[in-house]
């Protein structure tokens, strides 16, 4: 029996209801949910994905701004900006989409950002607050990776959980999710040795290396649940994954399409977070 698809754009539509709903409710309680973004160069990846970010926030009726540099942008001004936007009432997230043109220090930028507007969950504050287990911004594809396993009802206490990739967006922080769930986790990496003996072993195989196609179904143990964060282009120029699809189809219980998996999950809980700081400034006001 083929594998069963997790949906990615259905549930996100699921969520999406939600929030929508919230957003309706601050706006009657005088708060319009405000996210400003900030895009640095001229990324072609990170100029769709800002598009795509600003397109759901006006479908979900959540304010936002986009601040544009050009590629020589100084850190001090996009600190500068970031200052700025920490102070303004109408902001209540701040997203600067990454990567930043050379030159400029990423974690110097993060830093800049107020923690209670960190809606990417990125800054240090978030990050430890997380892994403590304390009240987060909770970065958006771990974050969305977590609500689709919940809805599709999938358990992970006991299990074991497998990453692949140790990037500070997704593959620390979705392990350390996991491990929140109280799955067994297990970080593979690009130094790993004989990768496949862990993934075999998954019952949950969260792959974020960004590598096409590079796991295949005969590395997949059968039954497991594979969550497929791979964007990449495939010989043909196609969109596909870090998993081999076709293969890991027969041998799966569940997995993730590219796209149409996490993608639109990252989205929806970058929505989400900046709704719940919406939320917590009217709670502080
Ligand atoms: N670049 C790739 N993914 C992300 C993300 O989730 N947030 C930001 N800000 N930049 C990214």
């Amino acid at each position: 029996m083929p594998a069963k698809l997790i949906d990615g754009k259905k549930i996100a539509h699921f969520y999406r209801n939600s929030i929508a709903e919230e957003v309706k409710q601050l706006k009657q309680e005088g708060v319009v949910p405000g996210l400003a973004v900030i895009q640095a160069g001229e990324n072609p990846a990170s100029q769709t994905y800002v598009r795509m970010k600003r397109k759901t926030c006006e479908e979900m009726g959540i304010y936002s701004v986009l601040i544009e540099y050009d590629d020589n942008v100084s850190e001090k001004e996009l600190l500068g900006k970031i200052d700025q936007l920490n102070q303004d009432p109408s902001i209540h997230g701040i997203l600067v989409q990454l990567p930043l043109p050379e030159g400029i220090q990423t974690e110097n930028v993060i830093d800049q950002i107020s923690p209670d507007k960190d809606v990417d969950g990125f800054h240090p504050v978030n990050i430890g607050r997380m892994m403590i287990g304390k009240d987060a911004f909770l970065p958006c594809t771990p974050f969305g990776i977590l609500k689709m396993l919940e809805y599709e009802n999938i358990q992970l206490g006991g299990r074991h959980a497998v990453v692949v990739g140790r990037s500070n967006i997704v593959g620390k922080p979705a392990g350390q999710l996991l491990l929140r769930e109280n799955a067994t986790v297990t970080y593979c990496h690009s130094k790993t040795e004989n990768l496949s003996s862990y993934t075999k072993d998954a019952d949950i195989l969260i792959s974020a290396a960004g590598r096409a196609k590079f796991i295949h179904g005969n590395d997949i143990k059968p039954g497991a649940v594979v969550i497929d964060v791979g964007m990449n282009r495939d010989e043909d120029g196609k969109l596909c994954g870090d998993i081999d699809f076709e293969s890991a189809l027969d041998i799966a219980g569940y997995i993730t399409p590219v796209p149409g998996g996490v993608g639109p999950m990252t989205i929806t809980m970058l929505m989400f977070n900046t709704v719940k700081s919406a939320r917590r400034s009217l709670l502080e006001a």
